[in-house]
Parts: C-alpha cells; sequence; structure tokens
C-alpha cells in the first residue's frame, strides 16, 4: 500500500503547520458536504499566470467573453479556504486541472478550455491554473492548504477524451510534456475513429464514438490503460481524496472497474461518476449541453438540445444502476436533480422527489453514497429557472438532509446567477463575486453541515416519509437510535395543520435545529402504547424546521463500506456507530480481517486472503454482533480483457452475455444482472465487450443469450478457457457458431 503510506507522508509534512490535519481516510463519504468548484470562475489568486505563453491570448481580463479563461486559479481556491471551512464545505471537487489545449479551436468564434474538458497531458497541470511550467506546485499547495482546514479535494477526471480533433492540436496527447500521439496521427491506435455519437441510446455508440468531437480515447489499448491509471494514481500520490469520473457512460463499464480497482489498489478514495441521463422529453428550458464548454460544431447541437437531463426512464438508466452496484463508484444523481428542480423550481408536487427516492432506495445497494446537487457547471442554476430565495433555501435544506451526500455548486451560498439565454452554459459559470458570511443560504449550509457531522441519521439513515402532500413534505431519518425529523412547506402563503403526526424522536419537547432560519418553529412529541407522535403540528408557509435526537448507546451499527470490492490485501473502510473505543473484530463471513486503525466509528481494516465471492461483514464487540454489510473479495487484482465474437445471430430483443466461473465473471449466473453484458455489437454478426477479469488467472466461461425480459433463451454447448495477462490488458477473439 505505497500509496496509503505516500499519503500518510504528505498529510504529515503538511500537519507540521496544521491546525486540524484532515482524517485520512475518504472511502466512507457519507459525512462530507462537497462543493463543486470551477477553477477558472473561482478567484483569482495569482495574476501571474493569467495569460501563459504558451498558450497566450486566451485570457480576456475583461471577463467579457465567457468562453475565455477569466482568471480563477488554484492558488484563489487556496486563498478562500478559510471562506469555505465556514460554510461547513468538507470537500472540494475541482473542475479538471490537468494541461489543456493551448490552441483556439480554427474554424469558429474564440473559445478556450476554460472548463478543462479537454486534456492534452493528464499528468501535468494546466498552466492557467498553476504556473507556466506546468507544474505541480499551485496543486499541492492547495491539497496541504485544504488537507490542514479539514477539507478533502476531489478532482474530475476525463479518461473519456482528449481534445477536439477540430483544432490544430487535434486530440494530441502528452505524458508530462512527451507527445504520443495525436487523432491524425494515430499509429499506435490510441482513439477510436468513429463518427460523432449520433443516437444515445446506442450501447456501442455511446461507448465507441466521439462524443461531440472531442477525440475518443482507447482504454482499451495498453498504453492508454496504463497512462490513464498512472495518471490517476499520480493524483493519489499529490493528495486527493476522491475523483469525480466524467462522462463515464461513454467509457467501457469493464475498463471502468479496472480504474477503480486499480484506485482503490493504491489507497483508499471516493468516487463518484457522472452518467448524464436524457433522451427522455422536450427540455423547456432548452438545456444547452452540446453547447456546453462552447466547443462543439453546429448540427451536434441537436442532439441533446431536446433532452431532458436525469429521468429514470431513460433507456440506459439499468447501465447505470448496473454500474454503481457493481463498481462500487457513487453516481451524480440527475433524477433526483430532475426532481428536485421539477418540484421547487416550477410546481410539481412532492411525490415527483419521493418516488425518485423509493425507487433508488431500490435500485442501488449504496443509495446513501449518491451525490445529490441542485445545480452543476451544465445547467442553468436554480436562480435562473426560479428566481425565488425561499424556494433555493428548500431546496438546500433538501439535498443537505436528504439521503446521499450533498454537493453545493459554487456561489449558490451567494445566490450567485446570471440568466442570459435563461443561465445555460456558459452564463451558468459566472465568476465569484462575493465571499460575504451573512447570506442565509451561507448559515443554512453551515448548521446542516454540523448536523451531518454531530447525528449519524443523515449519513447513515434510512429514509422514511412520514407526511406529503403536494406543497409539503415531512421526512424522518433514522439510524442506531439517532432520529432527524425535517418538515418542508414550499407553499408561499399557506400553512398546513397536521394531527397526530407519528415519529420515532423520543417524547419531549425539540426546537428547530435551524433556530428559525427558515421560519421553523419547535414541537412537542408524545407518546402512548409505545408509539410516538406529534400531536397536532402547525407548517408555517415557506418554511423548514429540522428535529433532532443523537442517541449516544448502542450496540454496533454499520452504516457505510467503502469501496464495496476489493482482493485480498485491499484497504476497507466501515463507517457507523457504537463500533466501541477498543479493537474487537470484523469478519468477513467467519474470518476476521487484519484492523488498520478502530475508533467508535470509524473502523479500516484490509481484505482477508479467503476464496473470491461475496461475503456479509460483522463487526463485533463486547459480545454484541452488528448489522451485515455486503462485501465482495475478488479473486486478484483485475484486468480489462476484451472479448470479441463472430458469427452470431441474435433476433431483436435478444442479448448475449458471458458468464464465467468466478465471481469478477458472475459465477455462472444467468441474469442480466449477475452474467456479464450485454455484449455490443459494432457490426451485424459480431459482438465486443470488455470485462475487468483477475489478473494472471485461468478462468473459465461461456456465452449465453438473454432476451429483453430476462428468459435465457440459449447456452452456448461449450466452456472456454483463458488465462487473463497479470498485468496490462487481454484480447480474446472467438468465432461463435449458434
Ligand atoms: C460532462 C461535463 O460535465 C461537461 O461539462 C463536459 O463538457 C463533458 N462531460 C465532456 O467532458
Amino acid at each position: 500500500m505505497l500509496g496509503c503510506l505516500t499519503k500518510v507522508l504528505v498529510i504529515s509534512l503538511v500537519g507540521f503547520f496544521s491546525l486540524r490535519p484532515v482524517e485520512i481516510v475518504a472511502a466512507d463519504f457519507k459525512q462530507e458536504v462537497i462543493y463543486q468548484i470551477v477553477i477558472d470562475r473561482f478567484y483569482d489568486g495569482d495574476a501571474s499566470n493569467n495569460d501563459p505563453p504558451q498558450s497566450a491570448g486566451l485570457y480576456d481580463p475583461e471577463r467579457k467573453n465567457w468562453r475565455a479563461y477569466w482568471g480563477g486559479d488554484l492558488a484563489g481556491i487556496q486563498q478562500r479556504m478559510s471562506y469555505l471551512a465556514g460554510l461547513g464545505v468538507t470537500a472540494i471537487w475541482i473542475s479538471p486541472p490537468v494541461d489543456n489545449v493551448n490552441v483556439r479551436k480554427t474554424s469558429e468564434d474564440f473559445v478556450a478550455p476554460y472548463h478543462g474538458y479537454h486534456a492534452r497531458d493528464f499528468k501535468t497541470i494546466e498552466e492557467h491554473f498553476g504556473d507556466a511550467s506546468n507544474s505541480w506546485k499551485a496543486f499541492d499547495d492547495l491539497v496541504a492548504a485544504a488537507h490542514q482546514s479539514g477539507i478533502k479535494v476531489i478532482v474530475d477526471f476525463a479518461p473519456n477524451h482528449s481534445g477536439p480533433i477540430t483544432t490544430d492540436e487535434n486530440g494530441a496527447l502528452y505524458d508530462r510534456g512527451v507527445f504520443l500521439g495525436s487523432y491524425d496521427q494515430d499509429v499506435n491506435k490510441y482513439f477510436h475513429h468513429n463518427p460523432s455519437l449520433s443516437d444515445a441510446n446506442d450501447r456501442y455508440q455511446v461507448q465507441y464514438y466521439n462524443l461531440f468531437d472531442l477525440a475518443d480515447i482507447d482504454q482499451e489499448n495498453p498504453v492508454m490503460d496504463a497512462y490513464l491509471k498512472a495518471a490517476a494514481q499520480e493524483f493519489q500520490r499529490h493528495g486527493v481524496d476522491g475523483f469525480r469520473l466524467d462522462g463515464i457512460k461513454h467509457l467501457t463499464a469493464g475498463w471502468t472497474d479496472t480504474l477503480v480497482n486499480s484506485i482503490f489498489s493504491f489507497g483508499d478514495s471516493f468516487l463518484f461518476g457522472e452518467w448524464y441521463l436524457e433522451n427522455v422529453y422536450e427540455n423547456p428550458l432548452v438545456w444547452d449541453y452540446a453547447l456546453g464548454n462552447s466547443i462543439y460544431s453546429l448540427g451536434k447541437e441537436t442532439l441533446f438540445r431536446e433532452s431532458y437531463p436525469g429521468n429514470i426512464s431513460d433507456p440506459l438508466y439499468p447501465d447505470a444502476q448496473r454500474l454503481a452496484n457493481r463498481t462500487g463508484i457513487s453516481l451524480l444523481n440527475f433524477p433526483l436533480n430532475t426532481a428536485m428542480r421539477d418540484v421547487f423550481g416550477s410546481d410539481a408536487d412532492f411525490s415527483a422527489i419521493d418516488s425518485v427516492l423509493t425507487s433508488e432506495a431500490e435500485d442501488f445497494t449504496s443509495d446513501g453514497d449518491l451525490v445529490n446537487f441542485i445545480d452543476n457547471h451544465d445547467l442553468p442554476r436554480f436562480l435562473s429557472i426560479k428566481a425565488n430565495n425561499n424556494r433555493l433555501h428548500q431546496a438546500l435544506a433538501l439535498v443537505m438532509t436528504s439521503r446521499g451526500i450533498p454537493c453545493i455548486y459554487y456561489g449558490t451560498e451567494q445566490y450567485l446567477h446570471n440568466d442570459t439565454q435563461g443561465g445555460s452554459d456558459p452564463y451558468n459559470r459566472p465568476m465569484m463575486t462575493s465571499f460575504e458570511t451573512t447570506s442565509t443560504a451561507y448559515q443554512l449550509i453551515n448548521k446542516l453541515s454540523s448536523l451531518r457531522h454531530n447525528n449519524p441519521a443523515i449519513p447513515y439513515g434510512s429514509m422514511t416519509r412520514r407526511w406529503m402532500s403536494g406543497d409539503v413534505y415531512i421526512y424522518e431519518r433514522t439510524f442506531s437510535g439517532s432520529v432527524v425529523l425535517v418538515a418542508i412547506n414550499k407553499n408561499e402563503t399557506s400553512a398546513t395543520r397536521i394531527q397526530h403526526l407519528n415519529t420515532t424522536l423520543p417524547p419531549g419537547t425539540y426546537s428547530d435545529y435551524l433556530g428559525g432560519l427558515l421560519t421553523g418553529s419547535a414541537i412537542t412529541v408524545g407518546s402512548e402504547n409505545g408509539q410516538n407522535w406529534i400531536a397536532d403540528l402547525t407548517v408555517a408557509p415557506h418554511s423548514v424546521s429540522v428535529w433532532q435526537f443523537a442517541a449516544d448507546q448502542g450496540g454496533p451499527e454499520i452504516g457505510s463500506i467503502g469501496p464495496i470490492k476489493g482482493q485480498p490485501g485491499v484497504r476497507v473502510t466501515i463507517g457507523g456507530r457504537n463500533f466501541g473505543a477498543t479493537p474487537g473484530s470484523v469478519n468477513f463471513g467467519a474470518t476476521p480481517a487484519p484492523i488498520v486503525s478502530w475508533s467508535p466509528t470509524r473502523i479500516v481494516c484490509t481484505t482477508p486472503s479467503i476464496e473470491n465471492g461475496i461475503y456479509e461483514v460483522t463487526v463485533a464487540n463486547w459480545n454484541q454482533v452488528s448489522n451485515r454489510i455486503q462485501y465482495t473479495v475478488l479473486t486478484a487484482k483485475l484486468v480489462p480483457v476484451t472479448f470479441t465474437v463472430h458469427n452470431v445471430a441474435t433476433r431483436p430483443g435478444e442479448y448475449i452475455f458471458i458468464t464465467g466461473n468466478t465471481v469478477e465473471l458472475g459465477r455462472w449466473a444467468e441474469t442480466w444482472d449477475g452474467a456479464i453484458g450485454p455484449m455490443l455489437s459494432p457490426q451485424y454478426s459480431s459482438r465486443v465487450l470488455t470485462v475487468s477479469a483477475p489478473a494472471s488467472q485461468t478462468i473459465r466461461f461461456k456465452f449465453i443469450k438473454i432476451a429483453a425480459n430476462g428468459t435465457v433463451t440459449w447456452r452456448a454447448s461449450q466452456d472456454h478457457e483463458y488465462t487473463v495477462p497479470a498485468s496490462g490488458t487481454g484480447q480474446v477473439d472467438l468465432n461463435l457458431q449458434n
């Protein structure tokens, strides 16, 4: 675990100056409050990097051209660290800081990659954000300052593509300044050469075609595989605590799984992905994703223009859900985002939110890890769709107290918005103008962040609806005897009176945890026949009340495990309550795991050396045993293996899957969720699929055909055998007569 050692070292060097060194464990992120920053638009802390020589002319000192660099940088974020700590933020997610293309797009208006999504070198830092040598210095200083303030750092990592093929750089990639290849000089086949994606429901296109005009990297090319994984590791070495994985629907799930495994094999981390859901119905706001970042050629913009983000009925939603459940990556919660914008931003009933939360609780193994947000850099800011601060406060309160990890888009706490063109990209990325700490939104986030740290019902608890109407939503979070009850009324004028509301809060009187900040009130809880209830509750117009009880006793209870799988030796973090001050044991099935560290609320252990499979993990102390949580012990480190089969015949609605003998291959499962697939169809009679397979193992596998309704319609008569390489990437090419 060289990575962990390095990280400890980084922290302890930093810790020399530190008041409150950050806890290095990142795999349990449920207690965090994330703050999303577009580096260029936050704060200019170093004027010397505004117009660097290698990419001169991409900076607009007047900040009138919304597609130019405006001067924000890593030093600027560092200088605003106490503002962030005061807000209650415990993690920052920064836009991609890596070196981006240096030239303007030739054929169109001025555009600059100020957003960071057009990488040219994944291993150096962009000169506009750091210094003209593309060194890591400003990045290291930022991480050190953040950790000193108890704030973790998440980087946005975009391995799907490099820059646009429509600039003179032509998607060129460098490894610490050394040229690797470009899209038009691709002798080593580092890129896929397909048209731009035109059908967002075609799995092969989504994964293998260019996203707009961005050079689509072939992650299964052994050089690219090693390069991208080494780049992620470089960030880990420089102390980052997590990754936001850009555009994961455009990567193969098999390769993504190996990236996740590579990151966790190096050190612990928190990973969440952007699986953009779309293609459902017309967006009344004309969401300008395609023009986003302003590099996409005309014509392609129509592709996403009429789509509406974040709907559970997106045909690829099940793929997103399976990826999260299988890899342990969390996802940005687009369905909840859509529902919240409908409920608070227009007139939808609270049932829209409630139904998303209910389906996600069924669909996701770790629904408490989903990252919830109101706005981001691809959507119009909330106040651009609804100019009403009360509604923004209510949405914020929901994000901060509902199940999942909250993520606040920079400036929300300052009511920052620009409504040009409906506030869509790039007008959703204004420069931060105020760093006042007095706004209601700032206070609200601060208070609810402390609640998150002080009451485990928020990070770990289940979520139960207690009462709901079109305008009022009352829900309860409970974990290990701790309770938080929240009542929101979004109606501007009418109060709602509720008689006899059941709760699990113990009998007593509770003041509003927000101290009336959002006109909340106190309650008294009574009890009869073992049932606790509030006799008479009036929920005032446009109010949010939060009542809470933090239990301080009870047996061990697990609320979180991260990662959700790993080979023997991979570090595992378990979060929860009442583990005890002195170590007991953590058992994977019947096997105790080696303990790395132990506290009453958090245990770190390593995956024991046991046979691959799915295990129930429990914590035991003082003869008390906790609840169970699942963990998959892998056979070995994961390596991407691409299977190609020819001579395949399927009828519409039938799909080829792979199933095999190890846990990685589904242990001969024959279901959509258990087997590996579906294989994708580049051409009529062939199928392709990248699978994450255990290194150096001889695996046995076969092909099956599963219909859309789940029925197995065919099983290959023959088992195949293949020895997975110890490292790099593997290829299997077979003829399939069926
Ligand atoms: C999604 C990002 O959020 C968006 O801003 C970016 O342009 C695309 N991925 C491509 O990287």
